[in-house]
């Protein structure tokens, strides 16, 4: 429950900074995006199943942040379909471990992984 409170106050705080960074997409929240990837891999690679439905309901809160950016840029089609395909693909690690089909998860994540690079190269300026 505590974590809840953390992870929902740290996502009213990027909603703001995301707001407030007028047209650019916040780096701070790529960074949590990051992090939190690398923590769900490790949790999916050592079958924590908590750990990776933590990061896995993180990362799709944060895909919705980055949804909603590039819905308001405009003329980012891509961007927009790259980051509901990121949320499906987070949904479906959740129902994957959930089955604690771990194989199926990690094939998520791998799948994931490439759709951030996919992103990048279109989108990402350095
Ligand atoms: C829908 C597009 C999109 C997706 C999907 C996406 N990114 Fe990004 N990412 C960007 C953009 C755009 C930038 C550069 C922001 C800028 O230059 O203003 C960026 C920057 C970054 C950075 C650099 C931040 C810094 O401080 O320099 C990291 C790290 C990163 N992304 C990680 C990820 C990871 C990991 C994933 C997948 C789990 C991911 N991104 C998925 C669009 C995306």
């Amino acid at each position: 429950m505590r974590k809840l409170i953390i992870v929902f106050g740290a996502l009213i705080v990027l909603g703001g900074v995301v707001r407030a960074a007028d047209g650019e997409l916040d780096m701070d929240l790529m960074q949590t995006i990051e992090d939190t990837n690398k923590s769900m891999s490790s949790n999916i690679a050592i079958q924590n199943a908590p750990g990776s439905t933590t990061d896995a309901k993180e990362l799709q809160a944060l895909f919705s942040q980055v949804e909603k950016h590039f819905v308001a840029k405009g003329g980012a089609d891509d961007a927009v379909d790259l980051s509901r395909k990121s949320k499906e693909l987070t949904e479906s690690i959740v129902k994957s471990v959930a089955a604690k089909d771990f194989g199926t998860a990690s094939e998520s994540a791998t799948s994931l992984s490439r759709t951030c690079r996919t992103c990048h190269t279109f989108y990402k300026k350095s």
